[in-house]
């Protein structure tokens, strides 16, 4: 489906608000529906291209598990694909599969999310083309070796004290199974070999293991419920602050916003919306999608506003959804923006 929101965007960067005076309505329905092609077109192009990663992770596990090589000359093309496609399209239709999660698939997506989110983080730190290949296919594979104790992992029950141990090495057994192959230099082996380690490690490790934790809290686990993006930031700088370099995690949350994209918002004027894009350098004040009215009610015209020009209203402060969070997935897995909003008006009056 097309959102209304992304025709939008692409108006707006095609100049046709600035000319659409000057046209007739029929060149402007017109114009508006080539952009609405070109939209669906990138996000069937973005959807193709997550997916082409989903069954590259997915058959390199099948791979270890029936004893057989990985054809990593097929990663190494995909990742330098991923690259450029991030570099020039951004990663925000990319950034929309996140959610794509299911408990068969979830160390697939959960790899893929990963890497999507170390290479926003590595740009924002300002990495070069051939550190950020290196940093993407290291993030592409650094759960490689879950492979080994997934027997473990699938197992009903509290694990014991030997079984916790052996899961904790599947970093080990990564770089194991990486270094008998010519897919990564040693800066990349050793930051899968440490994506969980807190001690002193390569820039890359820091990058992964934040990118690592950032994803594993906003998503559900069988075990446990997806939080909502600000608390995710608030949990990693509370109780992991310290745990990375000092310029990886502020370049983070400063990038990301203390309102992540994807986060539900309460405004000054009682209204409600969910973020999306942040603004670089200024995390209080992302634009926002405002759909619901001050009494929960959906709004006929949503609107977007962009903190950073308003000035007579303000964000009060994140809504919290996060036992809310079934229902939503559920409405975006639809990809019916309508039925995501009807759930959360449902939600909000419940
Ligand atoms: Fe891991
Ligand atoms: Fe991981």
């Amino acid at each position: 489906m097309i959102r209304m929101s992304d025709i939008i965007k692409m108006a707006e960067s095609s100049g046709l608000k600035k000319i659409g005076k000057e046209k007739n309505d029929e060149i402007i329905s017109q114009d508006i529906t080539n952009i609405a092609q070109k939209v669906e077109a990138n996000r069937i192009e973005m959807a193709k291209l997550y997916n082409r990663g989903i069954t590259l992770i997915s058959d390199a596990f099948n791979q270890i598990r029936e004893n057989k090589n990985i054809d990593f000359s097929q990663a190494l093309d995909f990742t330098r694909t991923l690259l450029d496609t991030i570099l020039i399209e951004g990663d925000e239709q990319l950034s929309g599969f996140y959610e794509i999660i299911s408990a068969d698939n979830y160390l697939p997506s959960h790899s893929m999310n990963v890497s999507i989110l170390s290479t926003k983080i590595g740009m924002w730190l300002g990495l070069n083309k051939s550190e950020l290949t290196e940093l993407i296919a290291s993030a592409l594979f650094h759960d490689l070796g879950m492979i080994k104790v997934e027997d473990i992992v699938q197992k009903e029950g509290r694990l014991g004290m030997a079984e916790r141990m052996k899961v904790e090495k599947h970093p080990e057994y990564s770089e194991e199974i990486l270094r008998t192959t010519n897919y990564l230099n040693e800066e990349g082996l050793l930051s899968v070999k440490t994506h969980h380690y807190r001690g002193p490690r390569p820039r890359f490790s820091h990058i992964i293991g934040l990118a690592d934790i950032y994803e594993a809290i906003t998503h559900p686990r069988m075990y446990k419920k997806a939080k909502a993006p600000h608390k995710a930031i608030g949990e990693i700088i509370e109780k992991e602050g310290l745990s990375f370099q000092a310029d990886v995690i502020k370049t983070f949350v400063n990038n990301i916003g203390v309102y992540p994209v994807g986060s539900w918002v309460k405004l000054s004027t009682g209204e409600i919306g969910i973020v999306i894009e942040a603004n670089k350098g200024y995390p209080l004040s992302p634009k926002v999608h405002v759909m619901f009215n001050h009494l929960s009610e959906q709004i006929k015209n949503r609107k977007i506003v962009d903190f950073m020009k308003e000035s007579y209203f303000y964000i009060e402060g994140p809504v919290d959804i996060t036992e809310k969070e079934e229902a939503k997935s559920e409405a975006k897995n639809d990809e019916n923006e309508d039925s995501l909003l009807k759930t959360w008006g449902s939600l909000s009056n419940s």
